[in-house]
């Protein structure tokens, strides 16, 4: 290791900074924000540190700089732009042993700044010993996509309680496979949902020896493009051991969870007759008693027409613990993806989502409100009530000409746009012998699509 990391208690250790512009600044903030005692030496201050510098209080010498500056100072930091300053600087530092940061030349350096995430009280430090900081900071955005934001809630909570829980567990092994469980199950899943009080009884019972209780995650999967996917949504699926998922969830999102976590299909495919609701409630319900961490994968996001609100009902009726993950519903989807924007400063003021399935061969919606102009309509249906769709719509008054447009397999590498005036729209659809699932959007909106350059 060229380096060894640690973190500096700097809290009213005296540092110097070494010149006055924007960078200079930057690192005077970070000094501030440790509540380290800064002193400055430049020539000259910018509008920054100037203004950091009266801001705090800080003591300000505009002159040169002079080797014994550094005499006495725990840190210095060289951020003037001139390399023999910088030079002249990092040799005093290194003849009386103090240490010195020379910005972006690690040569000029003992001590260089990590690129750094912050989740406190945890924080990760990134250094590539300063062959590549553009690297290190790259490093550093993988880890921020790891990390929830609640890591320092959580981190806080642990620390609370770390005293209570060593005087009722003496025994050191028994304590680390608590901490463990208390990670890999409901504690962090509670802590992260803000419910602090329930992460307390779940601790209790895991110090009483009782077994974890098991959680489930409804998540919105998004409508296919697996990168649609949020941060949070991937977090559960990678930390599930059983995941639940039907047709309208895409293959690629699927491999996004554990590769041992089980899979199980509940949806309505081919020969397969589906699972009925109640028994995917049932399942999931029992996998939850055993303490496992169950992913519901909905397509799109689990509140839009997914009967996510019954599954949670269950769930809640039965004291287990869930939340709930929100995906990009297919309206959006279908829209970004097809180039078409929902709203319209002049054309469409109001967005209507609405399901136009069949029941008894009807589509049964309030017409007279769907047709009126000035609004768009995401019409979430197979293609089999596109004609009754259409016809409705003209009977109740939409002009024959306002543009439509059916996506089929929206945001997919295979997604497919088919375009035409309401009146020939379901004509249009079955010509172009679409694969389902499909979303039509009707309104002006669709014709800003050719503005925007879709070729899909
Ligand atoms: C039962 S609803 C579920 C909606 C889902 N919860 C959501 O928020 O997108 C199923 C309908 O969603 C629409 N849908 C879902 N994914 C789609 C996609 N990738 N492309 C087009 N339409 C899609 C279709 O209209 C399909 O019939």
């Amino acid at each position: 290791m060229k380096r060894l990391p640690l973190f500096l208690d700097l809290s009213e250790a005296p540092c110097l900074v070494i010149g006055g512009g924007e960078v200079a600044a930057r690192k005077i903030a970070s000094l501030v924000d440790a509540g380290a005692r800064v002193t400055i030496v430049a020539p000259l201050l910018g509008d920054a540190a100037a203004e950091l510098a009266e801001r705090h209080d800080l003591d300000v010498e505009l002159r040169e700089f002079e080797e014994d500056d550094v005499r006495g100072r725990l840190f210095v930091i060289a951020a003037t732009g001139d390399s023999e300053v910088n030079r002249r600087a990092c040799a005093a530092c290194r003849e009386r042993r103090v240490l010195i940061n020379t910005v972006d030349d690690a040569t000029l350096s003992t001590a260089i700044f990590p690129s750094i995430v912050d989740r406190a009280p945890v924080t990760v430090a990134v250094s590539t010993g300063g062959a590549s900081p553009t690297l290190a900071r790259r490093i550093r955005e993988q880890i921020e996509t790891l990390l929830p934001a609640a890591t320092g809630r959580l981190a806080d909570f642990l620390g609370r309680r770390r005293e209570r829980v060593r005087a009722s567990m003496p025994d050191i092994d028994a304590r680390r496979r608590l901490w463990e469980q208390a990670l890999d199950g409901n504690v962090a899943a509670l802590i992260g949902k803000g419910d602090e009080a329930a992460a307390d009884a779940e601790l209790a019972r895991l110090v009483a020896g009782d077994a974890p209780e098991g959680f489930v995650s409804l998540v919105g999967a998004g409508p296919g493009d697996p990168d649609l996917l949020t941060l949070k949504a991937l977090r559960a699926l990678q930390r599930a051991d059983v995941i639940y998922h039907d047709n309208l969830v895409s293959p690629a999102v699927l491999e996004l969870g554990r590769r041992d976590a089980r899979r199980v299909y509940v949806g309505k495919r081919r020969a397969f007759s589906g699972t009925r609701q109640s028994d995917i409630n049932a399942l999931m319900l029992a996998d939850a008693k055993q303490g496992l961490r169950v992913v519901r994968l909905k397509g799109g996001d689990p509140f839009i027409f997914g009967r996510g609100g019954e599954e949670i009902e269950t769930l809640r009726r039965h004291g287990i613990e869930f939340e709930v993950i929100p995906g990009i519903t297919a309206a959006l989807g279908c829209a970004a993806y097809a180039g078409i924007p929902l709203t319209h400063r002049d054309w469409a003021q109001s967005v209507r989502f609405v399901t136009g399935h069949l029941k008894d061969d009807i589509v049964n919606l309030d017409w007279p409100e769907l047709a009126k102009p000035d609004q768009t309509l995401v019409v979430y249906m197979g293609l089999v009530g596109l004609r009754q769709l259409s016809a409705q719509l003209i009977g109740h008054g939409m002009a024959p000409d306002t543009p439509s447009a059916t996506i089929s397999r929206g945001t997919l590498e295979d997604q497919a746009v088919v375009a035409a005036p309401i009146s020939g729209l379901a004509q249009a659809v079955e010509e172009a012998d679409l694969p389902g699932p499909t979303t039509t959007i009707i309104g002006r909106v669709v014709d800003l699509r050719a503005q925007l350059g879709r070729s899909r």
